[in-house]
């Protein structure tokens, strides 16, 4: 049965650490949060301590753990995450995603989880054994080498920390099929994400998300970057736990891309994928979009009027998020921008 919460309650048995009170959770937390945001070249310092390493878990495992289950409705329908012989998790931290994946997968595929720390690989695995007993899986800090089969290699918030140059390193060991990308929806993760894009598409694979050809993303990096949204929800204990940090996890920006051997799904002409979602006017949606164009992916802005729509379709317009496709018809050429339908 797919279950896309955990609460707090459910991991607190299995953390390495017990915390005192809630207060000593909370300031734990937003100690971790500054290795992320402010002292990043410190930042393997949190994943060496048992007291981080379980305020990591309270909040970043707990709200982390629904993107996967977000996610899969975003990539393309030929990609069937129950297809692989061996599905590996680099930069696994306590098994956030295994976790997931546990609870995702209707098939057995070997599982594995490979982290740096020898904490985060202690407490993946009572978690596990916790949460996740009958499912096998093999959680160390070493890469599974030589597999047979069919093989999805993901990074889950780790390439940003490892960046492209030792990711490349677990992608040889590991030979996938296809390669999952998992990371902040942050500037520098998406830089860290283009190095590994480019270097994967040398490698000969595929990007079959979120771009319509292999070719550099048409962006200017030095100001924008490509992420896309989740919305997300979380066990009650944990939506508490956010508010009395400040925090909102329900919509996260994420960097998800999508690497494969095989040949990606054939976007149709009129099909764009839509990369930012502008303030919308109130005749009109006004969104960017990105598709191929003369073999080159290009983007372009556009306006979807309101005119015509019900109250209904104009609520289910508003809550499309960057990331999904859009069909759609060009009705007019405007200065700046197209006037289009939706088909
Ligand atoms: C932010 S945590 C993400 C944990 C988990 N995947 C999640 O999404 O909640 C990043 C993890 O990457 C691991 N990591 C960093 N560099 C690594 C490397 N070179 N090889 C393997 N793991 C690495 C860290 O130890 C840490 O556990």
């Amino acid at each position: 049965m797919e279950n896309n919460q955990l609460s707090f309650e459910d991991i607190r048995p299995y953390l390495l650490y017990e915390f005192k009170n809630e207060s000593q959770m909370l300031s734990s937390i937003n100690e971790v949060g500054k290795f992320f945001n402010f002292y990043r070249e410190n930042i393997d310092k949190y994943r060496e301590d048992e007291r981080l390493i379980s305020a990591y878990c309270a909040y970043w495992l707990t709200t982390n753990y629904p993107k996967l289950f977000e996610i899969l409705k975003l990539l393309p329908a030929n990609f069937d995450i129950n297809a692989y012989d061996n599905i590996v998790d680099v930069g696994t931290g306590p098994g956030t995603f295994l976790l997931a994946l546990d609870s995702i997968l209707e098939s057995s595929p070997r599982v594995y989880g490979v982290d740096i720390s020898n904490l985060m690989v202690e407490q993946a695995r009572k978690l596990i054994e916790g949460l996740a007993a009958e499912r096998k899986m093999n959680i160390g800090t070493k890469c599974p080498e030589g597999l047979t089969g069919k093989t999805l290699l993901i990074f889950t918030h780790s390439l940003n920390e490892m960046g492209a140059s030792i990711a490349m390193d677990y992608l040889e060991k590991v030979s996938p099929d296809s390669v999952l990308v998992l990371e902040p929806g942050t500037k520098d993760a998406f830089g860290k994400t283009l190095e590994l894009r480019e270097l994967c598409v040398k490698a000969d694979f595929n990007v079959a998300f979120p771009c319509y050809t292999n070719r550099p993303c048409p962006l200017d990096l030095e100001k924008d970057w490509c992420h896309q949204y989740l919305k997300t929800s979380h066990a009650q204990d944990v939506e508490s736990m956010t508010q009395k940090l400040g925090r909102d996890r329900k919509l996260l920006p994420m960097t998800i891309q999508l690497y494969t051997k095989a040949q990606s799904e054939s976007l149709t002409e009129n099909s764009a994928r839509l990369i930012r979602v502008y303030k919308q006017t109130k005749h009109s949606f006004e969104w960017m979009l990105c598709n191929e164009q003369d073999g080159l992916n290009h983007t372009f802005d556009v306006e979807l009027p309101k005119r015509g729509m019900s109250k209904k379709e104009k609520k289910d317009i508003e809550s499309w998020m960057a990331g999904e496709v859009v069909r759609y018809k060009v009705i007019k050429e405007l200065e700046n921008k197209q006037r289009i339908e939706l088909i």
